[in-house]
């Protein structure tokens, strides 16, 4: 079953019954070694689940639960090795979503959820990406309308040495800061897809369209359209400056879209308007690429992937 949270779609099974998250695995086709998430009701929760808990998780998890933050730590035994793709850490999260936390509490268990989208396509923030992308795979989503950030959670390590982010997402890494300083973070940090056992959202092309990606800087996204336009295919733009989307607007591309010069709100339609290009059956899409400021990383990092070859 797919269900809405604030960051995206997930596509859910009972945590705790390694058969039914196993199912999770089939419907996506993803890979057994990916571990999923378990969303959680609360702290308590999330402790029953955790092998340690420590002081720094427990500061986390009061400032940022619930909400698009994921903890890592390490595992307690009634944790099944399906959910983390046989490490010793697994992820817990508490979402900020009524209907999430209503589920959760419904079925007074641990939902395990990756994105509900299939293996290396883009997550989808509505229910209507979710069946275009699971088709038959998927027998109920709860549609509950467009997901807030619409780009996934901030995952955090905690069961290292030093705490590191393994994910950019919804959660600043400012945010973070403020209550654990110590937080590490290497931007563009990318593991190559066959090395990705550390966390496999870390796999380089992770957040793919089926459409090919070219990232160009705003000044060059124009004149790039343009010749692969004459060349005769079908080109796609994403901008996020007015400049830029005007010089584009002369060409007549066969899709255009301008998405908000503000990190938030361009996090919150990113992956719709991957989605639509996907639609549009285009050749080629080229992304301005956005600045290189830490409010715009978790996008940054998104926009990054969809562009990497395999
Ligand atoms: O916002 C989100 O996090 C959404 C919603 C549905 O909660 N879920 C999501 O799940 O994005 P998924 O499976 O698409 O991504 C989970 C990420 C992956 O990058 C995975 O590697 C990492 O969390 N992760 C989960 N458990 C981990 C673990 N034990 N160690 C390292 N990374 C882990
Ligand atoms: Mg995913």
């Amino acid at each position: 079953m797919a269900f809405p949270t604030e960051t995206v779609y997930g596509l859910g099974a009972r945590g705790l019954h390694g058969s039914e998250v196993l199912r999770i695995f089939s419907a996506k086709g993803r890979p057994s070694g990916h571990p999923l998430i378990l969303h959680v009701d609360g702290e308590q929760m999330a402790r029953a689940l955790a092998l340690v808990w420590t002081e720094q998780a427990s500061r986390l998890a009061q400032s940022f639960w619930p909400g698009p933050l994921t903890l890592v730590v390490p595992k307690a035994g009634v944790v099944p090795r399906a959910v983390t793709g046989g490490l010793e850490s697994v992820g817990l999260r508490v979402p900020r979503h009524p209907v999430a936390l209503a589920l959760i509490r419904a079925t007074g268990e641990t939902l395990a959820a990756p994105s509900a989208n299939a293996h290396m396509h883009v997550s989808p923030t509505t229910a209507e990406h979710v069946v275009r992308s699971l088709r038959d795979n998927v027998d109920l989503v709860l549609d509950a309308g467009p997901c807030a950030h619409g780009i996934e959670s901030t995952v955090v390590d905690l069961s290292g040495d030093r705490p590191r982010v393994l994910r950019a997402g919804a959660t600043r890494l400012e945010q973070l800061r403020t209550v654990v300083p110590e937080i590490a973070y290497e931007h563009g940090l990318q593991v190559a897809a066959d090395s990705a056992r550390a966390s496999p959202g870390l796999a380089s092309r992770h957040y793919a369209p089926r459409t090919r990606v070219i990232l160009a800087e705003g000044e060059r996204v124009a004149t790039l359209a343009n010749t692969e336009k004459e060349s005769g295919i079908a080109v796609g733009v994403i901008t996020w400056r007015k400049e830029t989307r005007d010089a584009c607007a002369c060409l007549r591309l066969a899709h255009a879209r301008d998405l908000p010069p503000d990190a938030e709100r361009y996090a919150h339609e990113l992956f719709a308007a991957l989605h639509e290009a996907d639609e549009a059956a285009l050749d080629v899409l080229i992304i301005e690429r956005v600045p290189d400021r830490s409010e715009w990383w978790a996008v940054a990092d998104r926009i990054e992937r969809a562009s990497r070859a395999l």
